[in-house]
């Protein structure tokens, strides 16, 4: 493939982008199990036009765009009033989960608090990937059957040389909510920092109470809790690209920033990892949560966790367990004897995208409101499924975090590899 000599017409792109897509995963029809977190259509309307209309907006220079920090700073308030609605906080407004991670760790990296991050290891890679990126180490801390870390055994495993202890609210393999209350209030008497990774609970949980379940406390009204990170671009429904990171001291987010002086080109501050960006991603924030309000995302809770519970109680007919107390719609089912890879593979064949996990090995579920609309289908062909898999146990399937694998070893060659095909056109 090279540059061509001359332009396609508008009409040639729009069918280029048509069949580009043409093996998408079919989110709007509900297959997806993961990666797409979708509102109503009038609302999701909406956040895409807020999205497209301030695509070529800076969020570089909030000095050029002053609706950057019209955006950004009226989100991180109010997050801030639903996760810190009886604290200070002190917001920066990120391009996602990870960057959120990334911001936090290197806040706790640069006010001198230690170089260790010490956390259960059902937290995100994307912990892992900022001890990579800056240089510090990492102690993880297993978990027992229920997806939970020992608390005595995590504070063990801190000390003086830790940036901070790292838990989540809730962890993306078992949708359990860490320990947070016990953790941070003893972090908080030897003077280690706890920074809660919400991206996936952040904007459900509080809402818990509208499907009859009391909602778990994680934010930054838990004593000893220092920094919790919420994504807008899931349960919030925003578009792509958004999240929030607050912090309960105004040190803490001085020292996340990079600010540098004396570049030829002139003085240079970014409150995260990325340069350039669409203003875009905090406008359809905005939107979406302005345009929900508390109310709005409490309906959204219900309608998701009716989902969830109806697909729990279909999953236990067949046998399978849900690991632990998920307390969202986002679950793992493991089965005494049915292979898990056999069974997601049948469901891949009649088109649903199901990710897998192998420790243990379990089916995973992130539920999204769309889902309540394809709950019947998925109920039967999960009972088809289940026979084939009987039959069939042999039969390779299932995608591990989204990426596919059929069979054979996940290492980290192949994982490159993976990459490396990212980049090289299929014709
Ligand atoms: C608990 C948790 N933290 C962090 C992330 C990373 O978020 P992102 O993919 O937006 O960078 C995810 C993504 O699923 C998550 O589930």
């Amino acid at each position: 493939m090279r540059l061509p000599e001359h332009g396609l017409s508008p009409d040639e792109v729009r069918a280029a982008w048509t069949e580009a897509s043409a093996d998408d995963v079919d989110w709007r029809g509900g297959r997806s199990w993961s990666l797409v977190y979708d509102s109503p259509d009038w609302h999701q309307d909406l956040v895409d036009e807020a999205a497209a209309r301030f695509a070529h907006e800076n969020a570089l220079s909030a000095s050029a765009f002053p609706s950057t920090q019209h955006f950004e700073s009226e989100v991180v308030a109010m997050v801030a009033s639903v996760v810190a609605p009886n604290s200070p906080a002190y917001g920066v407004f990120t391009t996602g989960g990870t960057e959120s991670i990334m911001v936090a760790m290197k806040g706790y990296r640069d006010t001198g608090r230690g170089r260790r991050l010490v956390m259960p290891v059902t937290a995100h890679p994307g912990f892992w990937k900022a001890a990579d990126y800056l240089g510090l180490e990492l102690t993880l801390v297993p978990v027992d059957a229920d997806g939970l870390p020992d608390v005595a055994e995590l504070l063990d495993a801190a000390g003086p040389d830790t940036a901070a202890i790292c838990l989540s609210a809730p962890c993306f393999p078992y949708g359990v909510v860490d320990p947070i209350a016990e953790v941070a209030e003893q972090a908080a008497a030897r003077g280690i920092g706890v920074h809660v990774d919400a991206a996936m609970g952040g904007l459900f949980l509080p809402f818990l109470d509208a499907a009859g379940a009391p909602p778990p406390q994680f934010g930054l009204d838990v004593p000893g809790v220092t920094s919790v990170s919420v994504d807008l671009h899931k349960y919030g429904y925003g578009a792509k690209g958004a999240s929030v990171l607050l912090f309960a001291e105004p040190e803490l987010r001085h020292a996340s920033y990079y600010v540098s002086t004396g570049w030829p080109g002139g003085a240079y501050a970014a409150s995260g990892v990325v340069g350039t960006r669409p203003v875009g991603a905090a406008a359809a924030a905005w939107t979406a949560m302005r345009a929900l309000g508390w109310s709005g995302y409490a309906e959204l809770v219900a309608q998701v966790m009716g989902t969830a519970r109806a697909i729990q109680a279909g999953l236990a007919e067949h046998g399978f367990q849900v690991l632990g107390d998920p307390p969202m719609g986002v679950f793992a089912a493991a089965h005494p004897e049915i292979s898990v890879p056999a069974l997601a593979g049948a469901m891949g064949d009649r088109g649903w995208w199901i990710d897998t996990q192998e420790q243990p090995s379990s089916l995973h579920f992130v539920t999204f409101p769309r889902h309540a609309a394809v709950l019947e289908t998925l109920l039967e062909d999960l009972r088809a499924a289940v026979s084939d898999a009987r039959a069939n146990p042999d039969g390779a399937g299932g995608l591990s975090y989204g990426v596919m694998v059929r069979g054979g070893t996940l290492d980290e060659a192949v994982l490159r590899a993976h990459l490396d095909e990212r980049f090289t056109p299929s014709e």
